[in-house]
This record gives structure tokens, C-alpha cells and sequence, in this order.
């Protein structure tokens, strides 16, 4: 009897894989991260077959260090940075261009152009999503158009796209071509109520339906692995934040939670209907799960946040380690007035303004790196609460808490400064690793590893709660800065 479901979660800096139990504990991980490549102002890639190499090692790594044999493990579950696309040879296997991360903005012109006949949110009522350059669909036009020959070999049927998911899953099967319905549901490409990739879409793209992934279920056997976890059932596949709502374990309409790492991405269940936004909320897959109806969610996007710390580490030099970031934010009492915007890839939800650049407003000779840094920390609290806002206008529910995960809520700092700035409670969970163990869910459901959502609730529990300590007038005052800086950094680019 296998003992243990795992996970694959390819991410924006990083990979790793992890081994959990049955009570949802995590038993082995390992973790690499992988070169950030910024060729110009904007354009952010990674090398795939860099990521592939990785992802064998970290796969090597775990079951060295752990001991465990791939006939323990019941099944593996992949997750991955969502958005981010490549093209590459169905012969050899190789990519024709670096992958495009989701937080590159070449593809603003494309955007632009779609959006001048029928404004920026024509495709919402297909895909619940706005024309933003954060999305799949263009960036795949982008490299149809600009590397040469890849239009005509597409045509022909020699190029496979995928985003990180069907990547891995086509390396690790030896070459099954398939997506889930979360993944797809990031290309602008397929229609939210058939879940299947939309003609009229497809053409208004330029894309040839041959290059596609067959869209799949989260939760279902796709394959077989090869290589070190050889034999093993590949059956879960869900994009990291989706993963990391199914690891929380939010399965009811009105359910949300918030994950902090590069970005900040929040989801709040809404059922099995889609819901519109009339916030700048995307409506978006939160799961299927084998031949249940599909269950969507309402997400608010946020594209830095972690990405900002890691930037006054490598960027300024300010800090060796990112958890410094506490310590130096906690020299100060406050941020001095200064607030930072870091719309380094534009401004996500709830703007939507590709033109927006980061800024920092309010400094005087009284500034220093503490304030700095403070500020930083701050903007993830900020741009956090502008999304909850929008999350309770459109989904007409008011959140009373939010269950929190990812790399950040280790910082006690951000997240009773994020209590307070919500005004409502914020929890987080005793296993944090929620996308790892999201998707690993997702694998052992499909085989029978698990068999009720009850089991996985169970393994839910509760490690550190932080209330509001601030007074309202405060967090409002506050707040307003906030939003008066945000406008100061719209139309910075043509
Ligand atoms: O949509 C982008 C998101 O999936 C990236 O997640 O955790 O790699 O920052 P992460």
C-alpha cells in the first residue's frame, strides 16, 4: 500500500518537490531555483529546459534524502507559476524560444491593439478575464509573430504550446500534451461554461488549434511517470493558486484565502457558477475534480509582492536574505510617510493599467532604509486590501476573516500590519506549504489515496490567528495615502 501523495510545484523562482502523508504532513521536500532573465525594461523569461532540469533534481533530491521509493508514493500532482508560456518541437522536445513569465509586458501593444475595437474587457463574457499582457493567449501570438518560421511549422503541426504544467507533464510522461481546466482558464483562450478552447477566440488570436493541449479535469490519471519517480500515476494537475485554494481547503462558495509570494493571489470560491466582476476581479476555474462539475472562483491578482523584497535584496543591495526585510522594517515606528507603489509589471487588479510604473512618493531627508523597507512590506498589505474590497463588492459576501499561505505570512510584521489594515482577522494554517499539498490532494483523490473532501478538511488546522490592533480613523487615513500614491503611478509608459 503506497503511504504518501507528492506534489511538483513549479513556481516563478523556484521548483520543489514534496512528499506528504496521509494526515497532509509533509514527510521529504527539496527546492532549486532557476535563473530570472530580463533582456529588456519589462520582458521577463526562463530558460525551459533549465526548469525541466530542475525539476528532475529536486524530484532526485527529495527521494535521496527521505529514502522513499517511488512504489511508496500513491500519486504525483503537478502545480506551477500559471500564465507563463512556451512553444516547443513535438520531434525533439525543444523550445523555439526562452518562456515567457507572466509578469513580462512585451505583449502590451497586442493588448492594446484587441482592446481598440470593443474596449478592454470584450473577452469577459467568454473568459471572464480582461485584455491585460498578463495572460497566456498573447504571449503565445507574440511568439508566433516574432521568431521565425514558428508560425508555418505551427501550422504544419510540428509545435506544441503549454504553460508549466503541460511542460512538466510532457517531460515527465514522455509526451502527453495535456492542460486542466485552471491553467486553461489563464490563455484568454478558452470559454469558461464549455471549458474548451473557443474558435471565435482562437481566431481573433491568430492561433492554430493545432499547437494545443488537450484541456483536462484537476484531478484524473494523465499518464505515467518516467525517470526517478518511475511507474507513478501523474493525476493532479491545478494552477498554484487554484492549488493552494483546494490545500486550504476553501470547498464551499463564500471560502477564500490569500497566498503571498512573488505576487498575491486571492481566491474566493463561488460555486459551480461563474460570477462576473464588475471590479477588476477575474472570473476564473478554482478546480474540477475528475467528472464533478467544474467550481469557479472570483480571484484578485496582484503581480508583486514578494518580487519586491527579492528586489531590494538583488536589485539595491539593501538586505542579504529576504527575511531580513522584518528586522530592518522593524528599526523604524512607521513608514516615515513615504509610500511604494511597485507596479513593475504594470498594476493587476483591481486597475488593469498596463501604463502604471513603480514609484516611491513622500520622501524627505528624514528617510532611510528602514522606512524603506517598512513601505515595502506595507504595499503587500495595501494592494491586498484594495482586492478584498473588490471581493466583497462583487461577490456580495463580507469576508469576516482570511486564511493566509505562502512564503510571506512567516513575517509577523506584515501580517498584524495586514490584520490591521483589513480590519478583520488573519489565519494561518498549520501546513502553509497549501499549493504543494493542493495539488498533491488533487493526485491522491484521483486515485483513491483520499476519497472524501471531510479527510482533507480534517487535515486542516489552525496555527496563528492575528487580530486588528489598529484604530478605523488610523487604517483610513492610512489607506487614503495609499490610493493617493497609486494615482501618481498611471501613464508612466505609452
Ligand atoms: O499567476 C501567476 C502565479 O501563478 C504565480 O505564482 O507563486 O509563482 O508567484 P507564484
Amino acid at each position: 500500500m503506497a503511504k504518501y501523495a507528492a506534489a511538483l510545484d513549479q513556481g516563478t523562482t523556484s521548483t520543489r518537490f514534496m512528499i506528504f502523508d496521509h494526515h497532509g504532513q509533509v514527510v521529504a521536500m527539496d527546492q532549486k531555483e532557476h535563473e530570472q532573465i530580463y533582456p529588456k525594461p519589462g520582458w521577463v523569461e526562463h530558460n525551459p529546459l533549465e526548469i525541466w532540469e530542475r525539476t528532475q533534481e529536486v524530484i532526485e533530491g527529495a527521494l535521496r534524502k527521505s529514502g522513499i521509493s517511488p512504489k511508496e508514493i500513491a500519486a504525483v500532482g503537478i502545480t506551477n507559476q500559471r500564465e507563463t508560456t512556451l512553444l516547443w518541437e513535438k520531434a525533439t522536445g525543444k523550445p523555439v524560444y526562452n518562456a515567457i513569465v507572466w509578469q513580462d509586458t512585451r505583449t502590451d501593444k497586442i493588448c492594446n491593439d484587441l482592446a481598440a475595437e470593443g474596449g478592454q474587457d470584450r473577452l469577459r463574457p467568454k473568459t471572464g478575464l480582461p485584455l491585460a499582457t498578463y495572460f497566456s493567449g498573447p504571449k503565445i501570438r507574440w511568439i508566433l509573430e516574432n521568431v521565425p518560421g514558428v508560425r508555418e511549422r505551427a501550422e504544419r503541426g510540428e509545435i506544441l504550446f503549454g504553460t508549466m504544467d503541460t511542460w512538466i507533464i510532457w517531460n515527465l510522461t514522455g509526451g502527453v500534451h495535456v492542460t486542466d481546466v485552471t491553467n486553461a482558464s489563464r490563455t484568454l483562450l478558452m470559454n469558461l461554461q464549455t471549458l474548451d478552447w473557443d474558435d471565435e477566440l482562437l481566431d481573433l488570436l491568430g492561433i492554430p488549434r493545432a499547437i494545443l493541449p488537450q484541456i483536462r479535469s484537476s484531478s484524473e490519471v494523465y499518464g505515467y511517470a518516467r525517470g526517478a519517480l518511475e511507474g507513478v500515476p501523474v493525476a493532479g494537475d491545478l494552477g498554484d493558486q487554484q492549488a493552494a485554494l483546494f490545500g486550504q481547503a476553501c470547498y464551499d462558495p463564500g471560502e477564500a484565502k490569500n497566498t503571498y509570494g512573488t505576487g498575491c493571489f486571492m481566491l474566493l470560491n463561488t460555486g459551480t457558477t461563474p460570477v462576473p466582476s464588475q471590479s477588476g476581479l477575474l472570473t476564473t476555474l478554482g478546480y474540477k475534480i475528475g467528472n464533478a462539475p467544474a467550481v469557479y472562483a472570483l480571484e484578485g491578482s496582484i503581480a508583486i509582492t514578494g518580487a519586491l523584497v527579492q528586489w531590494l535584496r538583488d536589485n539595491l543591495k539593501m538586505i542579504e536574505n529576504s527575511r531580513d526585510i522584518e528586522g530592518l522594517a522593524r528599526t523604524v515606528e512607521d513608514n516615515g510617510g513615504i509610500y511604494f507603489v511597485p507596479a513593475f509589471s504594470g498594476l493587476f487588479a483591481p486597475y488593469w493599467r498596463s501604463d502604471a510604473r513603480g514609484i516611491i512618493v513622500g520622501l524627505t531627508r528624514y528617510i532611510n532604509r528602514g522606512h524603506i523597507a517598512r513601505a515595502a512590506l506595507e504595499a503587500t498589505a495595501y494592494q491586498t486590501r484594495e482586492v478584498l474590497d473588490a471581493m466583497n463588492r462583487d461577490s456580495g459576501i463580507t469576508l469576516t476573516a482570511l486564511k493566509v499561505d505562502g512564503g510571506m505570512v512567516y513575517n509577523q510584521l506584515l501580517m498584524q500590519f495586514q490584520a490591521d489594515i483589513l480590519g478583520v482577522p488573519v489565519i494561518r494554517p498549520k501546513v502553509a506549504e497549501t499549493t504543494s499539498l493542493g495539488a498533491a490532494y488533487a493526485a491522491g483523490l484521483a486515485v483513491g489515496f483520499w476519497e472524501t473532501f471531510d479527510e482533507l478538511r480534517a487535515n486542516w488546522g489552525k496555527d496563528t490567528e492575528w487580530h486588528p490592533q489598529m484604530s478605523p480613523e488610523l487604517r483610513e487615513k492610512l489607506y487614503a495615502g495609499w490610493k493617493k500614491a497609486v494615482e501618481r503611478t498611471f501613464g508612466w509608459v505609452e
